[in-house]
């Protein structure tokens, strides 16, 4: 594997994804962390910081310590730190550099072979390096700085260590890179990337969802035994795809639950019920339809009506839970966005983020977790769920709130307005399918406003209530931006909304953006 440290870039995840898609297994630490090196560490990678590296405060490791272990890349910052560190020159440029740059390499080497000639990389800098330490060498420049790329000329040699300056060769190779090859502007930085994972660490590229589901099915009989395993699915993508991984390894000693809780979208329950069948989960449904609109019932404020969900949703799943008797082990479909321990950029401290899988953790059932998915990034887990066989129309779907559509339907939530919802969204959603408009964007859905308005149908006067359609593009849902679906698809959703359901006489289109809006509207 290769380890990541992080200095806190926001492009850190990006440098671990680029890494995962050349088949090479890595992980991400905050750079204060100690590396357990063992045989598995084949190599490690700096990344970049908001930080400069003359900063009193900046963050800092020994990096003449990580190279006496394996090879080691720094990106930007990591470049910066690695020149400063070795007796280099790094200062604030009058010529700070953003954007796009042509590299020209100035020496072959392994690590920017096979590069096109004059290679587009992207720049995000403030400091330059403007003289490189002793016994280091330029590998490329740019047209505005002397230093895009280096590497240590004298790897394990004594002989021409300079040691006047206290500096040793280092045991293995040093690179350092100005730009972030990890960004879709550095068009050739993946093929780099792979130079120094391959050519460099020697890895072996064989991080597949093949692989994963193979050794993950191993370990997982080797960690449950002849144990019971209860889980709660959602019919989202990251728990079908954990239960199925742990079922592959344990079959009927994992049960599954799947609550009804009267907000899901039209007919999702017998859908998605069918599915898990078909998938061979042990799964039991739970029609919970009634107790939900029970306790939502006078219920208007967003908040108090997520908090009603999710303790009934708790209360009823340990319930169900305690009827399987020898029950030791929770799954769950935890992914690791969720786990990465982030720098913050505010100052080098180190905190955890907060986790939010649907469903919450029943912390008073005493359950060791088992999470299949730790160690994957959204897209693998739909890579390895599509490897293992769950439906694309599943592993496809749009990331779906955990209370539903409660918080799409404004105020007080009735088994009446579920109903007029359900009928227009479900509308809106199959004709975004229809119009292939439906993977264009990262989420759609409609929103009941408790607002009424007088329309007029045939001779007849209505008073009936609004509809907002909302579709965002987004990458992760912290930013969105509204998505520009086609007008005409818009009027032909509109149309068929109020012809078809009674209730609704009137749509509208949300245009807002997030920030300063949010991508649900309660
Ligand atoms: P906002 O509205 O904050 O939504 O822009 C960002 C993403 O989070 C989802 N969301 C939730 N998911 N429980 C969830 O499981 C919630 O209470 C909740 N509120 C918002 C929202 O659908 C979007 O994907």
């Amino acid at each position: 594997k290769i380890i990541i440290l992080d200095f806190g870039s926001q492009y850190t995840q990006l440098i671990a994804r680029a890494v995962r898609e050349a088949h090479v297994y890595c992980e991400i630490l905050p750079f204060s962390k100690e590396i357990k090196f063992d045989e598995t560490v084949k190599g490690i990678i700096l990344s970049g910081s908001p930080f400069s590296v003359n900063d009193a405060n900046a963050p800092e490791v020994n990096v003449m310590n990580l190279t006496q272990h394996t090879p080691v890349l720094g990106v930007c910052y990591g470049a910066q730190l690695t020149a400063k560190q070795f007796g280099g020159k790094v200062e604030r440029s009058n010529k700070r550099e953003y954007g796009r740059a042509i590299l020209h390499q100035q020496k072959e080497d392994a690590l920017l072979k096979n590069l096109l000639p004059a290679s587009q990389v992207w720049m995000s800098h403030g400091d330059s390096i403007l003289e490189l330490p002793q016994g280091f060498e330029v590998l490329a420049t740019t047209d505005s700085i002397p230093v895009a790329a280096f590497k240590q000329s004298a790897i394990g040699n004594q002989q021409s260590a300079n040691t006047a300056n206290g500096q040793l060769p280092t045991a293995n190779a040093l690179y350092g890179l100005q730009f972030h090859p990890e960004v879709y502007h550095s068009i050739e930085g993946k093929k780099i990337l792979r130079n120094f994972l391959v050519n460099i660490c020697g890895c072996k590229q064989d991080w597949t969802p093949a692989h994963f589901i193979t050794d993950t099915i191993e370990a997982l009989q080797k960690r449950i035994g002849s144990e019971q395993v209860v889980m709660a699915i959602s019919g989202g993508v990251d728990s079908t795809v954990a239960a199925t991984l742990i079922s592959r390894a344990i079959g009927e000693n994992l049960h599954c639950i799947f609550v009804d809780n009267g907000v899901l979208r039209k007919d999702e329950y017998e859908t998605v019920l069918a599915t898990y069948k078909k998938l061979g989960l042990n799964v039991k449904g739970i029609d919970a339809k009634e107790d939900f609109y029970k306790k939502l019932k006078g219920k208007s404020d967003p908040e108090k009506k997520r908090k009603v969900i999710g303790k009934l949703f708790i209360d009823i799943f340990q319930k169900e839970a305690k009827k399987f008797k020898g029950v030791t082990l929770l799954g769950q479909g935890t992914i690791y966005p969720d786990v990465i321990e982030s720098v913050s950029v505010h100052g080098p401290s180190v905190t955890i983020k907060s986790h939010h899988n649907v469903g919450g953790l029943p912390k008073k059932m005493h359950l060791s977790l088992v999470e299949p998915l730790r160690s994957l990034f959204k897209d693998e887990v739909r890579k390895v769920g599509l490897e293992l066989g769950i439906p694309e129309e599943l592993i496809s779907r749009h990331p779906f709130p955990g209370p539903g559509l409660a918080i799409r339907i404004l105020g007080e939530v009735t088994e009446e307005k579920v109903d007029l919802l359900q009928r227009a969204d479900d509308i809106y959603v199959k004709a975004l399918k229809e119009h292939k408009l439906y993977a264009t964007v990262w989420q759609a859905g409609a929103i009941l406003l408790p607002v009424k308005s007088v329309g007029v149908m045939g001779d007849e006067r209505t008073y009936e209530f609004t509809v907002a359609l909302r579709a965002v593009t987004s990458v992760d849902g912290m930013t969105a931006d509204w998505a520009h679906l086609p007008y005409d698809f818009l009027a032909r959703v509109s149309n068929e909304i109020i012809n078809s359901v009674r209730g609704i006489n009137r749509v509208v289109y949300d245009i807002s953006s997030k920030p300063p809006a949010t991508i649900e509207w309660e």
